[in-house]
């Protein structure tokens, strides 16, 4: 089922989705690129303009491509550093912050790299594909000393001597064990599966949406590029997050607004 929501109209939910989320005992959050968006954060690909542009993002984001050029790395994510400095939370963001209170369990799994979700106050965010806030070294992942960096581009490993590379996952790399196995024991259990974001192309983070729908669990997209997933079997919530999440809060709880 697809909802559409015209701009500027209210957006209107199915009593259905609005009963299920009401009554939730475990919602498992999966978000993507999309979510960041209305902070003024490009995704991925659009982030590939001005002195980038003739760059893909598999010339700069694979371990190959910093051994053959770290400084052209280092310096690209540098670039994409201070965008994410100066961007703030959106209310996509906050919406979700609201959505742990409300629902006796929540788990929030996200394949950005920019922190956002923690500046909103989400707590216990489970990073899939690291962050770009934080360094590690190289050749033997030793962490950053806070404050510290060697004057060189990159720095070097105060500890080993080795380059310092952004604490992500880079394509060909492996996701982190621990949060890869809560992500699919959430959604394997969970009985409201909500994917934000995501234009889901990447596994194998992709597959936890099919996962959660063969566990029986409900699942609901919200994406404005309705296509990007088939309407079977799940509820696609077509907008922006930043307008449709906060709409769906305030329709499944509307007594949240007279509380304190
Ligand atoms: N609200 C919700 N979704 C949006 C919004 C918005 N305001 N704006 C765009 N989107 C959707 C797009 O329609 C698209 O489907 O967000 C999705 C972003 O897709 P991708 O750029 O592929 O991002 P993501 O799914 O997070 O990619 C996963 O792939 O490129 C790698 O490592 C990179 O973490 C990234 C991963």
């Amino acid at each position: 089922m697809t909802v559409e929501s015209p701009k500027e109209a209210p957006v209107k939910f199915p009593s259905p989705l609005v009963r299920e989320l009401r009554g939730a005992r475990h919602v498992a959050v999966l978000t993507g690129a999309g979510i960041s968006a209305e902070s003024g954060i490009p995704t991925f690909r659009d982030a590939m303009t001005g002195l980038w542009a003739k760059f893909r993002p598999e010339d700069l984001a694979t371990p190959e491509a910093f051994r053959r050029d770290p400084r052209r790395v280092w310096e690209w994510y540098e670039w994409r550093r201070e965008l994410v400095a100066r961007a703030r939370p959106n209310p996509g963001h906050l919406a979700l912050v609201e959505l742990a209170r409300r629902v006796p369990r929540m788990d929030l799994f996200t394949q950005n790299v920019d922190g956002l979700h923690q500046r909103a106050g989400s707590r216990d965010v489970l990073e899939l594909h690291g962050n770009i806030t934080r360094d590690r070294c190289f050749d033997n992942d030793h962490p950053a000393d806070p404050g510290s960096r060697s004057e060189e581009t990159p720095p070097r490993c105060r500890r080993c001597g080795s380059f310092m590379r952004p604490d992500v996952v880079w394509f060909g790399e492996r996701l982190p064990e621990r949060e890869l196995e809560a992500a699919w024991e959430s959604a394997a259990r969970c009985d409201l599966f909500l994917s934000v974001g995501t234009s889901g192309a990447v596994q194998p983070v992709a597959s936890l949406v099919d996962l959660a729908r063969h566990g029986g669990a409900t699942v609901v997209i919200v994406n404005p590029d309705a296509s990007v997933f088939s309407a079977r079997d799940r509820i696609v919530l077509q907008g922006p997050s930043g307008r449709i999440l906060p709409a769906l809060l305030a329709e499944t709880w509307p007594e949240r607004r007279s509380s304190p």
